[in-house]
C-alpha cells in the first residue's frame, strides 16, 4: 500500500542527482511534480510504501533502478516527426554510396523506421543502429509494433508497402515488415557514459539534448562529433540548436549540421 508519496528536499535533491548521473537528464524544481508522479507510479507498482524504501529499493535492485531511469525520462515520439532532416537528406545524398546511419536516442524507434522507409523507397543501401537507454523502449523497438495513432503522419503508399496491419485483436495496431526491421539494429547506449564504436555517416540525437545542462550537451556533442564521418550530417530536435557549444560543424539547415 502506498501511504506516502511527498518528498523531502533532500529525497528530491537525492533522486535527481541519481537521474542526472545515469541518464544527463535535469530534473529541477519546475519538473517537481513530474518527478512525483512518475515515482507515485513506481512506488505502486512495486507496492512500496515510503519513498524512503523506494530509494532503498533502487539502491539494491539494479532492475528496479533501470525502471526508475526509465519512468524519468521522457519517450515520446512518433512517425515522420520533423521528416524535413529525412527530406533534406534524401535530396542531397547520393544513392549509390551505402549509408551508415545512427538513430542515438532513439526510444519506442519511430524515429529509425521512419527514415529506413523512406531510404528503401528511394533505394538507398544503408543500415541503422538505433540506440537509447531505456530497456522498456528498446524492448518496443525491436518488437516493431505500433498502434494506429503513431502512424498519422506516414503516406499511404509508405504504409501499405512497409506496415502489415494487424488483424483481430490486433486490428489498431501495425508492424513493421520484416524487410524493414531487417536494416535497423536496437542496442541499449547510454550517450553520457558510452563510447560510440564505429563511425556514421549521419546522426541523429533528436529531441534528448533538450533535457541535458550544457554540460552534458557539449560532453555528448563531442562524442557524437567523433563519431560522425568529415562531410557528415548531424541533426537534432527542431526546438533544439547547438548555440554555445564548441564544435566543428556547419548549419546547413534548421537543427541541421554538416562536419567540417
Ligand atoms: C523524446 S525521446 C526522442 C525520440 C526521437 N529521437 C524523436 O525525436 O522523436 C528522448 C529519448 O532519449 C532517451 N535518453 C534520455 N537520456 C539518454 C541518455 N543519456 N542516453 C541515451 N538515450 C537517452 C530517452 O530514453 C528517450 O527515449
Amino acid at each position: 500500500m502506498v501511504t506516502e508519496t511527498k518528498l523531502t528536499p533532500e529525497q528530491h535533491q537525492k533522486l535527481s542527482r541519481i537521474v542526472y548521473k545515469e541518464s544527463g537528464v535535469v530534473i529541477n524544481k519546475k519538473k517537481y511534480n513530474l518527478l512525483v508522479a512518475r515515482l507515485a507510479k513506481r512506488m505502486r507498482i512495486t507496492k512500496t510504501s515510503s519513498v524512503a524504501d523506494y530509494i532503498d529499493l533502487i539502491s539494491s535492485s539494479p532492475n528496479e533502478f533501470n525502471e526508475f531511469i526509465d519512468a524519468t525520462t521522457t519517450n515520446h515520439t512518433f512517425f515522420f516527426r520533423e521528416n524535413k532532416h529525412c527530406e533534406f537528406m534524401l535530396k542531397t545524398l547520393d544513392n549509390t554510396n551505402h549509408l551508415k546511419i545512427w538513430s542515438a536516442a532513439s526510444s519506442s524507434g519511430e524515429e529509425a523506421f521512419s527514415i529506413a522507409v523512406q531510404l528503401l523507397a528511394n533505394s538507398f543501401s544503408f543500415n541503422i543502429y538505433a540506440s537509447d537507454v531505456s530497456d522498456s523502449m528498446l524492448k518496443k523497438a525491436k518488437r516493431g509494433v505500433y498502434s494506429k495513432e503513431r502512424i498519422d503522419k506516414v503516406p499511404s503508399s509508405i504504409l501499405h508497402t512497409y506496415f502489415q496491419k494487424g488483424k483481430g485483436q490486433w486490428k489498431d495496431y501495425v508492424r513493421m515488415k520484416p524487410e524493414v526491421q531487417k536494416h535497423v539494429v536496437f542496442e541499449k547506449f547510454n550517450l553520457l557514459s558510452d563510447t560510440p564504436f564505429d563511425t556514421f555517416d549521419i546522426i541523429f540525437c533528436r529531441n534528448v539534448m533538450i533535457y541535458f545542462d550544457s554540460k552534458t550537451r557539449q560532453a555528448v556533442v563531442n562524442s557524437l562529433c567523433k563519431a560522425l564521418k568529415p562531410g557528415g550530417y548531424f541533426f537534432v530536435g527542431m526546438s533544439e540548436n547547438l548555440h554555445g557549444l564548441d564544435h566543428n560543424l556547419r548549419a546547413v539547415l534548421p537543427s541541421g549540421y554538416q562536419k567540417k
